[in-house]
């Protein structure tokens, strides 16, 4: 049942390819210049006459969430507020009928996300569902919705449902900017190709699991990691960051790089290991520099690089390189060095990788 892989997470680390795939088939038709999805078709109007997007969920589904504020944003020129349902839900929000709610859950279970959904109906917001789960609770809860159809995860840590969610959200904001205009005809098409050319560049990303691997033999016993990443990526470091604190059990933190100077630098001495999102395209010479701070205080650096790097290899102790792409597409590549590497580390500490401890796949109380 795990396909010859030691673990679920493996197996479903390197389904990928291959859920990305089943996640824009039948609605991604790059040659046509069309994106086709149902929930979207049919409910257009709500989505263009929004005055912002909500996003609520919780854990690796709120970090999709956030890589899709940026997208939207960027992209389709919509505000985009995101929330931990189990936060929005008890801070008396303020939702009006102009705003579309979009819940992100893999299992669709997830009890806080349920009740936020609840009480934005309740006061007349459009609800809109990313779930996995065929059929539940929150697939059923909502007006309309899409599915990540990356077929089922049984590892407690998210790993093809967060890819996934990020392509049908990245699908969605191309389908709205393409109808608002804010994205020109060319980079329109651009983007289609470029997302039909993800499921074989996460395969090449995939290639970096041996490096990988010599990277976690080194680290695996250390107490702490930072995970720093700007832009599209900081989203992703507090994706790698959640990865290994759940099932390796070493304390981990994300931070935008940024953010590093105004306290968590304090940490940096030669014991610390800084994983560092580097890729070209998205702030590349301001991540250099705070490469270049965390060196001069004797962090060991591991930097994921966009292929053919030669500047970050000059300063970090490893580097992994994922393929080239858009801004915009980069957490679909940068995520997956770093779920091989909470793998690693935490089947080389000898932990459950596919029941943690203490976790349950669905969350189901509040
Ligand atoms: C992380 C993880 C959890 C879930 C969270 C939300 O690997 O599995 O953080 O992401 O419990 O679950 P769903 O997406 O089912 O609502």
């Amino acid at each position: 049942e795990k396909g010859g892989y030691e673990h679920f997470m493996l197996k479903e680390i390197y389904e990928q390819p291959r859920a990305i795939l089943d996640t824009y088939r039948g609605r991604l038709l790059a040659d046509k210049g069309i994106i086709r999805m149902a929930g979207i078709d049919q409910n257009l109007e709500k989505f263009l006459n929004a005055n912002r997007i909500i996003i609520v969920a919780c854990g690796t589904s709120w970090h999709a969430g956030l890589v899709a504020e940026y997208i939207f944003e960027d992209l389709a020129r919509i505000p985009v507020e995101v929330e931990y349902a189990s936060e929005f839900r008890y801070r008396n929000p303020v939702i009006t009928e102009k705003d579309v709610l979009i819940a992100i859950s893999q299992s669709g279970e997830t009890a806080d996300t349920l009740a936020a959904i609840k009480l934005a109906k309740e006061k007349g917001a459009f609800v809109f569902g990313v779930c996995n789960v065929v059929g539940s609770s929150i697939a059923r809860e909502t007006d309309a919705g899409a599915y990540t159809h990356a077929g089922p995860e049984i590892g407690v840590a998210s790993t093809k449902a967060f890819t996934t969610q990020i392509t049908v959200l990245t699908l969605i904001a191309l389908k709205l900017a393409h109808e608002k205009g804010t994205l020109s005809q060319s980079k329109y098409h651009e983007y289609l190709a470029e997302l039909e050319s993800v499921p074989s560049k996460v395969e090449k990303a995939l290639l970096s699991n041996p490096i990988v691997e010599e990277i976690s033999n080194i680290y695996k016993d250390s107490p702490n990691c930072l995970y720093l990443g700007r832009g599209y990526n900081f989203p992703v470091a507090l994706e790698g960051a959640l990865k290994l604190k759940e099932i390796s059990y070493i304390h981990a933190e994300g931070y935008p790089a940024a953010e590093m100077k105004h306290g968590p630098i304090a940490l940096i001495d030669e014991q610390m290991p800084v994983v560092v999102i580097a890729t070209r395209k998205g702030h590349y010479e301001k991540v250099v520099s705070n490469i270049q701070e965390i060196k001069s205080r004797k962090g060991r650096i591991i930097a994921i690089v966009t292929e053919g790097d030669v500047s970050v290899r000059e300063l970090a102790d490893h580097v992994i390189e994922v393929p080239e792409t858009s801004e915009s597409l980069s957490p679909l590549l940068t995520t997956i060095p770093l779920q091989l590497l909470s793998y690693h580390i935490a089947v080389m500490r000898g932990c459950n990788v596919d029941q943690p401890r203490n976790l349950a796949k669905s969350v189901t109380v509040e």
